[in-house]
């Protein structure tokens, strides 16, 4: 039980990984802060942490607000306990090209998925060293931030942007005892991706694009996070852990 009554918080808790996330924590004894701009989706993902014998609460939090951001961090930290661990997990995605992409299709992305990070991250370090504690924080950049793909030019600006602001504030927050490190998954199911699914064809390639030939589960991503806020990852910070089935380890002739 690595996390026994830590406080942790992740944002974008309702999707995909962010509910595979908060199971995981819960299961490791946290108490989780679920937070989702989304609270309809909030409460199902802390229904499914209380049916496994977790505990989680749910918030309603738009992390691209700043002044929420800021009392939402305050709040969860008094309803959880305190503030140990923070997943930023919210995104969001759109797959235009770049001649059609509109400037709200484009602000929509980077708010939510840099933006987003960047205040949570803020909000939280200044609360921890308030409190003269520790902490990590997981950010959850991608395979495009180390890469690119055709029409998701909003996506891959913002994911490499993470990845760029992880190694940035692993900079400044390291003396004063916090970590801050990422992730990069390949392609996960997730309600995200599903529509990946819908053509055998396209999921065949999906599949193929992947070394180990399959798309991945949300909770070999909520594992890789698991790891990297835990004490196993003592002395590692500012780094991007692929979680991708070796999608970027190089192309297949
Ligand atoms: N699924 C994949 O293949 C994949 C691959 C690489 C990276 N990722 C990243 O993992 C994270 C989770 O993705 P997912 O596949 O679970 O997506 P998802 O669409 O299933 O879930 C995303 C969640 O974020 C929430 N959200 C959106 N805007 C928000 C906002 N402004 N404030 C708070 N919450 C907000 C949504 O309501 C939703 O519950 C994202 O950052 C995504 O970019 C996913």
């Amino acid at each position: 039980m690595r996390f026994q009554d830590k406080g942790v918080v992740v944002t974008g808790a309702g999707g995909g990984i962010g509910r595979a996330v908060c199971l995981e924590f819960a299961k490791e004894g946290a108490v989780v802060a679920a937070c989702d701009v989304d609270i309809a989706m909030a409460e199902r993902t802390v229904e499914a942490v209380a049916k496994e014998g977790g505990r989680a609460h749910p918030f309603a939090l738009d992390v691209t607000n700043p002044d929420a951001v800021a009392n939402g961090m305050a709040a969860a930290k008094q309803q959880i306990g305190g503030l140990d661990v923070l997943v930023n997990n919210a995104g969001v995605r759109e797959i235009v090209p770049v001649l059609e992409l509109s400037y709200e299709e484009w602000s929509r992305v980077i708010n939510v998925n840099i933006t987003g990070v960047f205040l949570c991250a803020q909000a939280f370090a200044r609360e921890v060293i308030a409190a003269g504690g520790t902490g990590a924080i997981v950010n959850l950049a991608s395979t495009l931030g180390v890469m690119a793909s055709p029409n998701r030019a909003a996506y891959t600006a913002s994911k490499h942007a993470v990845t760029g602001l992880t190694k940035e504030m692993a900079m400044e927050f390291g003396e004063k005892g916090i970590r801050v490190n990422a992730v990069g998954p390949g392609v996960i199911r997730t309600p995200m991706t599903e529509r990946y699914f819908q053509s055998e064809d396209y999921a065949e390639t999906i599949r193929s694009i992947h070394a180990l030939n399959r798309w991945g589960e949300p909770p070999e991503v909520a594992k890789a996070i698991a790891y990297l806020a835990s004490d196993d990852a003592s002395f590692v910070t500012g780094t991007t852990l692929l979680v991708d089935g070796g999608w970027t380890a190089g192309k297949k002739l």
